[in-house]
């Protein structure tokens, strides 16, 4: 398929008298130049697979640039935090464009330390974006908040900025957007909001490494801002997380929370004045920083890749009736695009269920997944709210699980979970040709949606 486009303009000219009928009949052009391109039967049809080229493999590793200083780090024997890790540190503040950073194990206790050492704690409520990974949740409730479910504009897959404010209450101290597959959320209402309201804002941007609002990098906007380094993430070291904020103060309590509530500035090992805070260890390995570094040397030129590869995708099936790919918030000037979400309506496909489209895309050789399920529905709501320390922080009223979910409704994230389809980052690490494979097989999936439903 790499003259795709040719075809479809070749079909065009060749087919204009053609076409004044076709629209004669209600047929619009871009509905007649999708059918155009292929007329190949699909592969859960019995037809040829599409596509049998592997997509790239993750996480990428380059022996020859890469493992030097792995090794290096292993012959030492210092294994523990120590220079590399600094040197990670301070390689991802500049990146970034923040003053500090802090590397810990997880994304998710990046969240944690940041919460907490903001004060976060028993008897507050953090506004959180539904559309998300467990993780976000989840750290809201480790410090002991209630997390409140802000409903995600389906457009663009983020917390929908219009819904913040009818959640603030008295006990709100905080708002944690989420940047969803590496789309960075509307940050520049989210912190009007935050400002009107004098709320904290902790931005996850575990799926948003170099994503920008206005050449601003996402993470930089509220007080905090939070990556991960999860294998499966455009900086894969296995597992590892980070802190990123220009508050130097709060920056320096994060360091004594990962260290054991240890003085700031001690050295591994060395117990200084003696402990100061309450705190935990979270602190990321030298083989880890150094996998790290060798991540960041390809991260610019993957991410414009991505980025680029991924307009040029939704430019492709926006075309298809039924698929609405994401959409971009205000002065987005890049995205991250961990994932590739798009919107899909059956009621285009003949009823073909997102399910069965999903199956004939993988059988045509391309692996696409129906992400995440409301989190605002799972049991753990239910559970944490019987749980001594819920009980003990907070009153009756506010364990009453069916009052907090009549709260925690969000109509909108509940359709886009019954709607969404991803593509994984590393498919848009391949060819413009390899965009067109996806284009093809949605198209190919389209017209012949009815026999795919009655299989
Ligand atoms: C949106 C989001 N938040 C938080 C996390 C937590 O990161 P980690 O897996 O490194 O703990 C993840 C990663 O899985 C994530 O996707």
């Amino acid at each position: 398929m790499a003259n795709r486009n040719y075809s479809r303009r070749e079909f065009v000219k060749q087919n204009s008298m053609a076409l004044g009928a076709a629209v004669a009949l209600g047929m619009t052009p871009t509905f007649m130049a999708n059918c155009a391109t292929d007329t190949g039967t699909p592969a859960i049809l019995g037809g040829q697979k599409l596509r049998t080229k592997e997509w790239p493999g993750w996480p990428m590793w380059n022996p020859a640039t890469d493992e030097e200083q792995v090794l290096k780090v292993l012959r030492s024997g210092v294994w523990s935090r120590a220079k590399v890790v600094t040197e990670f540190e301070n390689k991802w503040a500049e990146t970034i464009g923040a003053k500090r950073c802090l590397s810990v194990v997880n994304g998710t206790n990046a969240l944690i330390a940041a919460l907490v050492q903001l004060g976060i704690g028993g008897g507050d409520e953090v506004l959180v974006s539904t559309y998300t990974f467990i993780a976000s949740p989840a750290a809201i409730l480790q410090t002991g908040a209630i997390p409140v479910f802000v409903d995600t504009d389906p457009e663009t897959f983020q917390m929908d900025p219009a819904k913040i404010e009818a959640k603030i209450t008295s006990r709100t101290r905080a708002i944690l957007p989420v940047h969803i597959c590496g789309l960075p959320a509307d940050m520049i209402k989210i912190m009007a909001i935050a400002k009107k309201h004098n709320l904290l804002v902790v931005e996850d941007a575990c799926q948003a490494w170099l994503a920008e609002i206005d050449h601003k990098k996402v993470g930089t906007f509220g007080n905090a801002g939070c990556f991960s380094f999860q294998n499966s993430k455009n900086i894969p070291m296995g597992e590892g997380g980070a802190i990123v904020s220009d508050d130097e103060a709060f920056m320096d309590r994060c360091y004594s929370y990962h260290n054991y509530g240890n003085p700031y500035g001690t050295m591994v090992g060395e117990v200084g004045s003696g402990t100061l805070i309450p705190g935990t260890k979270l602190r990321l390995t030298e083989y880890q920083a150094a996998i790290g570094l060798a991540q960041l040397k390809r991260l610019e030129e993957q991410t414009s890749k991505r980025f680029d590869n991924a307009e040029y995708l939704k430019s492709q099936i926006k075309k298809i009736p039924g698929i609405l790919p994401y959409k971009f918030n205000q002065k987005v000037t890049r995205a991250s695009f961990h994932l590739f979400p798009f919107r899909y309506k059956k009621e285009e496909f003949k009823g073909l269920t997102r399910a069965g489209f999903i199956k004939a895309l993988q059988a045509e050789g391309i692996p696409a997944s129906s992400g995440y399920t409301p989190l605002n529905k799972m049991a753990f709501l239910e559970n944490v709210l019987k749980t001594k320390n819920y009980q003990l922080m907070y009153p009756p009223e506010m364990l009453d699980y069916k009052k907090y979910m009549e709260n925690n409704q969000c109509p909108l994230n509940d359709q886009l979970c019954d709607e969404a389809v991803w593509f994984g980052q590393n498919m848009l690490l391949s060819e413009k040709s390899d965009m067109d494979d996806i284009a093809t097989a949605i198209e190919r999936i389209y017209k012949n949606a009815e026999k795919i439903k009655n299989l």
